[in-house]
């Protein structure tokens, strides 16, 4: 049946003039990047690392405001459907580290990469269409919220474990401080959980950091990370997926 159809349509385009199809194809490629260009509307392009006078975290935008509201539960969950499309209903992310694990993720850290995806402070073209669904600072607590419910997976995407001692101790020394010993992150200070992440998602943000594509990065974090030689980078990464903090569990 799909063969017959195949070779239908293969004795009509031969039948149609080679210019008429030029001029199809121009058509429907305009077209599509016509209806390319009203539904995902380039995200805008906020100051970063990059640029002089970089304030990390700024107190600006729509975050401040929505740093002080009390998310609403229910209506979370309802923005959050869609993005349970690529982060899962459960939150939990993509062992392949396509999508990051969201559940067990500080709220504050949540709102502030939401804002900086939002503001095009962090580049990430394949959310930005859908960030941009969440209305207001309101909706930005909410869904912030409403990931707080979520229970912790136990079962991130793990490194290969070759390297874990080389990696801890470099941890140990460098990232201790701010992403703590469990690697529980800062709620108040907007450092991130580390623990329970996908060894795939946290080797493209070290490599983003290291190479200043992560725009919206701590700058005495990239300091310390762009001097590691890529055998210390993957040691460290192979490290950070590893580690269980003991809190996770108790949701
Ligand atoms: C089409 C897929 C997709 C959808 C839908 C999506 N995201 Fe994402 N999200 C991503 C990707 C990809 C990343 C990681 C990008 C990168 O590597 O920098 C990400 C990153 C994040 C982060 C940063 C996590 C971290 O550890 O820094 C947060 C928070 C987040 N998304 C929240 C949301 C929320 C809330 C929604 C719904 C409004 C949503 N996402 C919808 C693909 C998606
Ligand atoms: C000065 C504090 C600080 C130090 C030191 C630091 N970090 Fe970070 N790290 C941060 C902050 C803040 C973020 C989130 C950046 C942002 O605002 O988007 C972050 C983000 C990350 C992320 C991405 C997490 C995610 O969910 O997307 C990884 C991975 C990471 N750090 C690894 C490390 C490693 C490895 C070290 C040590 C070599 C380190 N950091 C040292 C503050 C720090």
């Amino acid at each position: 049946m799909r063969k017959t159809i195949q070779r239908t349509m293969q004795f009509k385009f031969q039948m149609i003039p080679s210019a008429v199809l030029v001029s199809l194809a121009a058509l429907s490629l305009l077209l599509l990047t016509a209806s390319v260009a009203t539904a995902q509307p380039p995200a805008p392009k906020a100051k970063g690392i990059e640029s002089e006078g970089y304030q990390w975290n700024e107190m600006e935008g729509e975050k401040v405001e929505a740093l002080t509201l009390t998310g609403d539960i229910e209506n979370g969950e309802e923005a959050y459907e869609i993005c349970s499309a690529c982060h899962l209903p459960s939150g939990a992310g993509r062992p392949d580290g396509t999508f990051p694990q969201l559940a067990g993720q500080h709220p504050n850290v949540i709102i502030k990469q939401i804002a900086d995806i939002r503001a095009g402070r962090r580049d990430n073209p394949i959310m930005y269409p859908f960030a941009i669904t969440l209305t207001d600072p309101q909706e930005l607590a909410d869904v912030s919220a409403y990931i707080q419910t979520l229970p912790i997976p136990t079962d991130n995407g793990k490194g290969p474990g070759t390297n874990v001692a080389m990696g801890k101790e470099l941890y140990d020394r460098d990232c201790v401080e701010c992403h703590g010993n469990n690697g529980e992150g800062n709620a108040e200070k907007f450092y991130p959980v580390l623990a329970g992440q996908h060894y795939k998602y946290l080797e493209r943000q070290i490599g983003d950091i290291a190479e200043g594509r992560r725009r919206n990065a701590n700058p005495d974090m990239v300091k310390i990370v762009k001097e590691y030689s890529p055998e210390q980078l993957e040691a460290v990464t192979d490290y950070m997926s590893t580690i269980e903090w003991p809190d996770r569990q108790k949701k």
